[in-house]
């Protein structure tokens, strides 16, 4: 859909890029893609107001069901900056705030990714926060009540945040299976969105605006999807997820067949178990 901004400015949008005409030379101009993202409920009304009021916010859900992606296309509509850090069991605090490097004779202070964006008013994505290590748990808790700021300690320096500065993480709940959980007294810190796979009718059109597949294969990826999710007696750790489905479309666009494209984009992540493999492969070829 070209709203009236592009109108006005005779931008055209195509294929996600911004395309407009510069009357002087007469030429086409391709500037930056525009990050697709299908709101699927309330959340980019609560994430503007979370953002006004710079609330942290934390995103719940499953692997692969547009958490990132929400997050890369609210900060092209704020105009604001986004780092994202992909945490880990080794992601310490000093990842996070700084570290001093020795360059030459002398020892100089480097910012990390949080001081950074706390600084410079950007938004800080921490994916997959639950993974860290507890310190920075510990980093970012000044961050996340009224006092918004950051104590660094290495340089014994407490740093107010810029007031654009936003913090947004990621928690996958299903996949922790309880070891890696949330600590209550963290949760509450943040206002917190819950993400699913799509319904299948939004579901079919988030791949066919991702990858141009054409519908009648894109509703049958996602019929697969809808069947596999509902097999709960697989026990399968974690379910098709959306960004499978759109690898799978990927490759049958790219001219690989679509029993293979499904065979190895969709079954073949889910599990290493032979016989689930074979059950799941025979179920996808009687449905592509
Ligand atoms: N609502 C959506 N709109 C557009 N694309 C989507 C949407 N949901 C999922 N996708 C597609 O699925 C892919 C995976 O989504 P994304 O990387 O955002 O998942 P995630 O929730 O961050 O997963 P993880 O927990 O593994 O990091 C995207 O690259 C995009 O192609
Ligand atoms: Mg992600």
């Amino acid at each position: 859909m070209v709203s009236d901004f592009y109108k006005e400015k005779s931008i055209q949008l195509f294929q996600g890029f911004k395309l407009w005409k510069d009357s002087k030379t007469n030429t086409m101009i391709v500037a930056e893609k525009q990050t697709f993202y299908k709101a699927i409920g309330s959340e980019v009304e609560v994430f503007n107001q979370v953002n006004q009021l710079k609330l942290p916010l934390l995103l719940k859900g499953p692997t692969g069901s547009g958490k990132s992606r929400f997050v890369e296309f609210m900060a092209d509509q704020l105009h604001k900056k986004l780092i994202t850090v992909s945490c880990h069991e080794e992601t310490s605090s000093t990842d996070l705030i700084g570290r001093f490097i020795i360059k030459g004779a002398e020892t100089v202070w480097i910012d990390g990714p949080l001081a950074i964006a706390v600084k410079n008013g950007f938004i800080l994505y921490l994916d997959e926060i639950a993974e860290a290590r507890p310190d920075v748990i510990v980093a970012i808790h000044s961050l996340t009540d009224h006092r918004r700021e950051l104590f660094i300690d290495k340089l014994g320096e407490t740093i107010k945040a810029h007031p654009d500065f936003l913090l947004v993480a990621s928690f996958n709940p299903g996949y922790q299976k309880g070891f890696k959980e949330l600590k209550p007294s963290t949760r509450q810190r943040f206002v917190a969105l819950s993400f699913d796979y799509p319904e299948p009718k939004v579901e079919v059109e988030i791949l066919m605006k991702e990858t141009e597949v054409e519908k009648d294969i894109a509703q049958k990826l996602v019929n697969i999807a809808t069947k596999i999710r509902n097999l709960t007696e697989l026990g399968l750790t974690e379910t098709v997820s959306t960004r499978l489905l759109v690898d799978a479309a990927k490759l049958i666009n790219n001219g690989l067949s679509k029993r293979l494209s499904v065979h190895v984009a969709v079954v073949e992540p889910l599990t290493d178990e032979p016989e689930t493999l074979e059950a799941l492969k025979d179920l996808c070829d009687l449905m592509i």
